[in-house]
């Protein structure tokens, strides 16, 4: 199915649409919670603050907006309110372990420089993903006149990105190599996310 049909059938669905918002939610707040934990103990600089503090703002911003939907319910993030939950707890999961292999073998690199550089490719690949994706989300909320907008989130991630690219270059020469494997990876788990959740669609 592609994409944007799939993202019109959520919407068109209250109650699979308040999980999906809740679904996304729970990935934001992963994310938020990633960002905090690769953490170094004292150089922490204001552009990694102002990351996690917007993801988890993310997390609760779309949980505010589950009460725009007639649907009661999606008050946790336990799998019967979440999309495809095994693969939407994997996604990030799995993009993080993958990347800090990959990152490892390619700059032996160790403790928080490790994390450091995995947080720069996981983040990279998200927001990359999060800035086609929101859009074609807000597009399909516009087409119904839904109360629903995530056009606030979709001005931050655009800024996560730019700040991404630019924390990139100042770390590698050959960061566009990381970044590539880093898209691949992530257009594979993406997939099998979106696949799983058209199937829960029908
Ligand atoms: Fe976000
Ligand atoms: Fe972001």
């Amino acid at each position: 199915m592609n994409l944007e049909l799939t993202i019109q059938k959520i919407v068109a669905d209250d109650s699979i649409h308040a999980k999906w918002l809740n679904t996304l939610s729970m990935m934001e707040n992963s994310g938020a919670k990633k960002i905090s934990a690769s953490e170094h103990p004292t150089q922490v600089n204001i552009i990694i603050l102002k990351h996690a503090a917007e993801e988890a703002r993310h997390a609760y911003y779309l949980k505010k907006q589950l009460s725009k939907l007639k649907h009661t319910g999606c008050e946790d993030y336990t799998y019967k309110n979440i999309l495809a939950p095994v693969q939407s707890y994997q996604y990030l999961h799995r993009l993080d372990t993958h990347l800090s292999r990959y990152i490892q073998e390619k700059l032996q690199l160790t403790g928080y420089e490790l994390r450091y550089a995995a947080y720069l490719l996981v983040t990279y690949a998200i927001e990359v993903r999060a800035d086609s994706l929101y859009e074609i989300y807000q597009s399909a909320l516009k087409s119904v006149n839904s109360k629903v907008t995530v056009k606030s989130i979709i001005m931050e991630e655009i800024g996560h990105l730019e700040e991404m690219t630019k924390q990139l270059i100042a770390f590698s020469e050959n960061w566009k190599e990381y970044a590539d494997f880093a898209i691949t990876l992530e257009k594979q788990l993406f997939t099998k996310w979106i696949t799983q959740v058209e199937a829960e669609l029908n």
